[in-house]
């Protein structure tokens, strides 16, 4: 590299540019992979705070259960009470409770088959699988705008939205 960009020239300017470019380029992504820690499924439990994937699989079904409850209950809050104030709080326990630093770690890579739903398209597509919780972060997100907004009518909206975008995922990743 560094004969490269001794050498006189447009071209040696160029390529010299490019491998600074490059080099750089290389330092950004190994950071975002620090930053992004299941960039890649976790190959096994030993890499998670679970201790087997058992256990990871029994926890993302009770997580998942009671993000089931809490949707209920928002709809409740939302639609028949209409009473902002009492949702706020449960939209910000669903936000945490499937986001994906939270989520994928359980997702431990071939964990599926007998006591699971998942499918195994899951780690065949990895990225489009995550791209599922924060396509229902954004969702959680506009829902907690609408009601910060004391928007009634957008929060209804924006809770249908949010339970679509949990069918959305289900309808390719879970039988
Ligand atoms: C990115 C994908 C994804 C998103 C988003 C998602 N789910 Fe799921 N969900 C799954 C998968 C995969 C399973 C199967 C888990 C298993 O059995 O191992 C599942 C299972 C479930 C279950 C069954 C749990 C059990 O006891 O077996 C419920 C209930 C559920 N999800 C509710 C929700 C709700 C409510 C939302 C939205 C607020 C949601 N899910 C968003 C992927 C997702």
């Amino acid at each position: 590299m560094r004969s490269l960009c001794i050498l006189p020239g447009h071209i040696s300017l160029f390529a010299c540019t490019a491998v600074a470019a490059a080099l750089l380029l290389g330092t950004v992504s190994s950071q975002a992979s620090e930053n992004d820690p299941w960039a890649s499924p976790p190959s096994s439990a030993e890499s998670t705070s679970f201790a087997d994937q058992r256990e990871a699989v029994i926890w993302r079904q009770n997580t998942f259960d009671e993000s089931k409850s809490l949707l209920r209950q928002l709809r409740f809050d939302i639609v028949n009470q209409r009473d902002l104030s009492a949702a706020e709080p449960r939209i910000e326990s669903l936000r945490q409770m499937l986001s994906a630093d939270k989520m994928l770690p359980a997702f431990i890579e071939g964990s599926h088959g007998s006591g699971s739903d998942a499918r195994p398209e899951i780690w065949e597509e990895w990225d489009r699988y995550r791209s599922g919780f924060d396509q229902l972060d954004t969702d959680i997100a506009t829902l907690q705008e609408a009601v910060s907004n004391e928007d009634l009518r957008a929060a209804a909206k924006g809770l249908s939205v949010v339970g679509e975008s949990c069918k959305s995922c289900h309808r390719g990743y879970r039988y």
